[in-house]
């Protein structure tokens, strides 16, 4: 499976919500694949927040390499399943779904957790490193669920 992490600026949520579920894909020796993009072209080009950096290396995940994009159409041919933060992004990958297929995909990330609430993933960008560290703990445990989904999805295929 390949799996698209979509949030704003494509520099603290999203980046960090790829560099997690790669991680855990690589401990559970799993193929499936990662990636992450934006809806706001304001840091388009940047590698990720510098806290956003700091939180995840404090967990030794190492998310420097990433670079942000924006999100394109062809995101729904490339990806399997396409997991949002909030609202906001929910609509903008609306907007751009060109089919119902398209939007078979798409799903709030923290319905993992909480299935059905389309609850957001917090927006640490505006707050301290604390908001940060909440952020991550959120989408480490949300990213926990998907890899169980996925290894028994890898074991039915087989
Ligand atoms: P992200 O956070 O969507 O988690 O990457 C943000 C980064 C930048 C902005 C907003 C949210 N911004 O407005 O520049």
């Amino acid at each position: 499976m390949k799996i698209l992490f979509v949030c704003t600026g494509n520099i603290c949520r999203s980046p960090m919500a790829e560099g997690i579920l790669r991680n855990k894909l690589t401990l559970a020796g799993l193929g499936d694949e990662t990636d992450s993009c934006g809806f706001e072209s304001f840091h388009t080009g940047d590698h990720p927040d510098k806290r956003a950096h700091t939180v995840s290396r404090k967990y030794g995940i190492d998310i420097s390499a990433h670079v942000a994009r924006l999100f394109r159409k062809q995101d729904f041919d490339n990806f399997d399943r396409i997991y949002v933060m909030d609202s906001s992004h929910y609509y903008n990958v609306s907007r751009m779904a060109r089919s119902e297929d398209d939007m078979k995909k798409v799903d709030y990330l923290l319905n993992l957790l909480y299935p059905l609430s389309d609850m957001p993933v917090e927006d640490p960008w505006y707050h301290d490193i604390q908001a940060f560290e909440r952020t991550y703990l959120q989408l480490d445990a949300a990213c926990d669920i998907l890899v169980e989904e996925l290894k028994s999805y890898n074991k039915d295929k087989l």
